[in-house]
């Protein structure tokens, strides 16, 4: 069975035989003057060369860049979607275009990682009232002889709502059990692997799109996707880099019921990840992040035993998850944050507890209790729900 670290290594050699400088990947936390919390695709330390400016490295670019994404949070535990992810990338900056890149995507799936074609379907941006349709990717798909599909708003890929935006075209793998049906906008059992954009315009505050003076190349591999294919796994979770995970948390906490065994594998790893990136916990930005991440793993995890307790989490697997993501912060300090942690959200819960038992609280809640329990007594709202569940009021 193919590992991840074969994965890395045939995906990152396939593109520098084709000339392709390997950047370094950076940490999930941008650099200063950056307006975004976290790195959230593998494109955005190269922003700046993306909008024109030359990279010392040249103008074919491969890489592995870790990224977080809370707008998924509510979907983790899926079988697709994961907090802190790793996304592999090729870039033409200025060099070759679009046609190229799903050419040579389709060989490095089809010959480097074994995928047979007929489990293949593209999407291609069908245009809309400002952009037309993608005439050249959607001919490349055809020359290619792979089904394609055309959208308007699931092929325009940007960078937030004003910057760097284009059309884009995605690559789908089937991943159900019998013969190929559909299309990925009709079954979700095609999984989105690999998006390959044009990075052609500017978007504007006003909405208009200027078109940028140097067009490339923009593509991002979501990893663990791509090896739930090659390792034929039901979802992400089931991969190498989660097997320790699957096996660990069940011996130390028992039996857990699927999404909150998933729940607490993404979360805790991500904090971990997070943490080995030098954030800290605190009441707002990205430490409020880490922080939610946390306090989400506490409430799965104590919401059948309340007596379950993160110093159980063998030092082992927080050196493995720091180790994988190459972070060289020492295991027992991001041990020591989680417990502290632990501790203060333990006290948060115990004082709502005896607040919530105050005989106003008995009917339940209205939005005017929940905004005098969050101003007056600092409960948000998701922590008094979770309290009056947890007591059988809510
Ligand atoms: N920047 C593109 C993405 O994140 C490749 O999907």
């Amino acid at each position: 069975m193919i590992t991840t670290d074969q994965t890395v290594r045939i995906f990152l050699d396939f593109f520098r035989e084709r000339g392709h400088e390997r950047t370094q990947g950076e940490s999930l936390v941008p650099s200063p003057g950056d307006p975004v919390l976290f790195t959230t695709s593998g494109m955005h330390p190269l922003t700046p060369y993306l909008l024109g400016r030359p990279h010392p490295l040249g103008r074919r670019l491969t890489g592995l860049q870790r990224c977080l994404r809370t707008t998924d949070l509510d979907e983790v535990g899926d079988d697709t979607h994961l907090t802190v992810f790793e996304m592999l990338g090729s870039w033409s900056l200025g060099d070759y275009g679009g046609p190229q890149s799903l050419r040579w995507g389709i060989e490095l799936l089809r010959d480097g990682f074994g995928i047979d074609p007929g489990r293949i379907h593209g999407t291609v941006f069908g245009g809309d009232d400002q952009v037309g349709p993608d005439l050249e990717s959607w001919r490349t798909w055809d020359e290619l002889g792979l089904p394609v599909e055309p959208t308007t708003d699931e092929n325009w890929w940007s960078n937030g709502p004003i910057g760097l935006c284009g059309p884009d075209s995605e690559i789908f793998v089937w991943t159900g059990d019998e013969t190929p049906r559909g299309t990925p906008t009709s079954d979700d059992r095609w999984v989105e692997v690999w998006n390959h954009v044009l990075m052609r315009y500017l978007r504007h505050p006003d909405g208009s799109l200027e078109p940028v003076r140097r067009r490339s190349v923009d593509t991002g591999l979501g990893l663990e996707r791509l090896l739930r294919i090659l390792q034929n796994t039901p979802s992400v979770f089931e991969i190498d880099v989660f097997q320790p995970w699957l096996t660990t948390l069940p011996r130390i906490w028992g039996p857990l019921e699927e999404p909150s065994l998933r729940v607490l594998s993404d979360h805790l790893r991500s904090s971990i990840v997070v943490l080995g990136d030098g954030v800290r916990p605190s009441p707002s930005g990205r430490g409020h992040i880490l922080r939610r991440l946390i306090r989400r793993s506490l409430t799965t995890l104590w919401r059948d035993d309340p007596t379950r307790t993160l110093s159980d989490l063998p030092v082992e697997l927080i050196d493995h998850t720091l180790q994988h993501f190459r972070q060289s912060v020492r295991p027992l300090e991001v041990r020591t944050i989680l417990l502290d942690e632990e501790r203060g959200f333990g006290r948060i819960l115990q004082r709502g507890r005896k607040v919530l038992s105050h005989r106003r609280f008995t009917r339940p809640l209205t939005d005017e209790d929940y905004h005098y329990l969050h101003d007056t007594h600092g409960l948000p709202r998701d922590l008094v729900v979770y309290l009056t569940t947890e007591s059988g009021l809510g």
